[in-house]
């Protein structure tokens, strides 16, 4: 069978390469085989290879933070799921056509939900839904400003704050994203410059913006925090610009701005199985009922890893890049 696998760390489309590997053996008691349908390449996956991410694996590596997939066979004593549910894997080395997980390792999702939305579930939904609801107490109309906001948290986070009531104000790189982005939900499109602050606060007027949500860093921390009521907090989960996050005594002292970090994989470690699955119950219920949709630009099988890897470097898509280790999906 088809796998990706990492053989050093640099140019991501250099150092991974699609491999032959022996079938998966049965299901092990509590294990189940899962048939891997799709799975989206993140940035993160795109730190790791470049060895830049919070930990470098052993080599040789099998990469794949998040697929969605069919359950193909069970092993004695499986009782969470069945032969031909989709789920999600929860495990990390999904870019392969076949892999063993325990049944802790998935969970069940709706069918009728679309195959390249669920592959996309577990990390951007989850990261977004997370940063809205665990650091400020957001009232309904309160406004929530965020960067790089045509990525696919940006996405999820305008989707999911609309949905309870939230208004987003999104900034971005680019004039085209204006449209697209409100056509997804938006209440507010800026692009970012050095004036960020201004223009924000005459969108917000007398409205709320207690919460920022950082995925560039760099400054562009300061030109977000510029946006926020005094004693907001700004929670940078990213750092596309590769700088440190910057804010300026006055942002700090003064106007008692605070920064806090967001990283969903520590978060997921802490949470019970219960809190999980119910979290991703509703996401995937989102997905369903098309609150949530995440734009796809392409697919890609695995055997054209290099240029999915490539492709996913670029900037300015329009879209996520997903692998299909089985071929096309719906
Ligand atoms: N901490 C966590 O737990 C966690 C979880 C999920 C994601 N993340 C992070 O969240 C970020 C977004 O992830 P994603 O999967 O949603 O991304 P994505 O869909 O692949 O989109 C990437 C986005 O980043 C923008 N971008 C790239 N470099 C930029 C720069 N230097 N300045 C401004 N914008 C830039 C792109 O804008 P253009 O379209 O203009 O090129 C695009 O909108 C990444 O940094 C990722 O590592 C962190």
């Amino acid at each position: 069978m088809k796998a990706v696998q990492l053989t050093g760390y640099g140019v991501p489309s250099e150092v991974c390469q699609c491999i032959d590997l022996p079938d998966v053996a049965s299901p092990g008691p509590g294990e189940v085989t899962l048939k891997v349908l799709a799975g989206p390449i993140n940035p993160a996956e795109l730190l790791i290879f470049e060895g830049r991410y919070a930990s470098k694996p052993e080599l040789p590596y099998q990469p794949g933070i998040e697929a969605v997939g069919v359950i193909e066979q069970i092993g004695e004593g499986v009782t969470s799921v069945s032969v031909g549910d989709k789920v999600i894997s929860l495990g990390r080395q999904n870019w392969v056509q076949r892999v063993n997980l325990t049944q802790e390792q998935v969970i069940k999702v709706p069918d009728s939900a679309s195959t390249g939305q669920l592959a996309m579930l577990k990390v951007n939904p989850a990261t977004a839904w997370l940063m809205l609801t665990d650091y400020v107490s957001l009232q309904p109309g309160d406004w929530v400003v965020q960067n790089a906001a045509n990525s696919g948290v940006g996405h999820s986070l305008i989707q999911l704050a609309r949905a309870n009531g939230w208004r987003t104000l999104n900034v971005v790189r680019r004039d085209s994203l204006i449209d697209p982005l409100k056509a997804a939900g938006a209440d507010a499109v800026l692009v970012d410059d050095d004036d960020l602050g201004e223009r924000a606060r005459d969108v917000i007027g007398q409205g709320k913006a207690p919460l920022g949500i950082d995925a560039i860093a760099g400054t562009a921390t300061t030109r977000l925090a510029d946006c926020l009521d005094d004693g907001g907090m700004v929670v940078n989960y990213g750092f596309l610009s590769g700088d440190a996050c910057q804010l300026t005594p006055n942002q700090t002292v003064f106007r008692d701005i605070s920064l806090k970090g967001f990283w969903l994989a520590k978060l997921m470690g802490g949470m019970s199985r219960e809190t999980l699955t119910g979290m991703y119950a509703k996401l995937a219920g989102s997905i369903a009922d098309g609150t949530l949709h995440t734009p796809i630009e392409a697919t890609y099988d695995l055997d054209a890893i290099s240029a999915a890897l490539d492709h996913a470097h670029r900037e300015s898509r329009d879209g996520k890049i997903l692998v299909t280790p089985n071929g096309a999906i719906d």
